[in-house]
């Protein structure tokens, strides 16, 4: 492998983690994670975060994750551009897809205790919460894999230009977001 090979295959193995925030506004609503309740008088999670738009979100980017592995298990790359062989193939997209939505959900927690409302803009956090997410979930149960591909060799690289790309990409599908009536603000 290159090193723009490296780079590229950590973005494409990256996309289970970067699809569920998106899909999320796409099957967000009915009632909240938190159904309502609050805590020292500020909201759990908060309106934003429901049970819809985490399973639906974390469901999305699994069944992507899932075409992946298919893919590269019939192109026979799943050393380079997958997620290693079966079954552990089907754990890691399994902790990127949900460890992002659970980071999504703590990082609204951690919003609320600030005292932020819902939507209100929280720099860093609201970008890298997913991230944080996946990667401490695929950091317990497929730690090696997460070494392989992101932090040995031209690995760093990767991980470098993925924390570049994050940004870019979560400014442009909220801004997509709020064109299609999705969200009330444009971040
Ligand atoms: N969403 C959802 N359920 C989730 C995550 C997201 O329904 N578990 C939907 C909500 O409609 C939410 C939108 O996706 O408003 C955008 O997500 P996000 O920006 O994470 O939520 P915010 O509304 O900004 O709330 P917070 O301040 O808690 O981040
Ligand atoms: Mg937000």
């Amino acid at each position: 492998m290159t090193g723009l090979e490296t780079v590229l295959a950590g973005l494409w193995l990256m996309l289970p983690t970067l699809i569920p925030n998106s899909a999320a506004v796409l099957f967000g609503g009915g009632p909240p994670i938190d159904l309502g309740k609050s805590w020292r008088g500020r909201r759990i999670l908060g309106d934003g975060k429901t049970w819809r738009g985490f399973f639906g979100g974390s469901f999305a980017g699994m069944a992507f994750g899932l075409v992946q592995i298919g893919v590269t298990e019939d192109l026979g790359v799943t050393d380079t551009w997958g997620f290693g062989s079966m079954p552990w193939s089907v754990v890691v997209v399994i902790c990127l897809a949900f460890g992002a939505m659970i980071g999504d959900s703590i990082g609204s927690f951690i919003k609320r205790r600030l005292g932020f409302e819902r939507g209100h803009k929280a720099p860093g956090l609201d970008q890298f919460n997913f991230v944080i997410g996946a990667f401490i979930v695929v950091l317990i149960f497929q730690p090696l894999w997460f070494a392989k591909h992101y932090i040995e060799g031209d690995g760093i690289y990767a991980l470098v230009v993925f924390l570049i790309v994050v940004p870019i990409l979560h400014r442009i599908s909220n801004i997509i977001g709020y064109k299609l009536g999705k969200k009330d603000v444009p971040w």
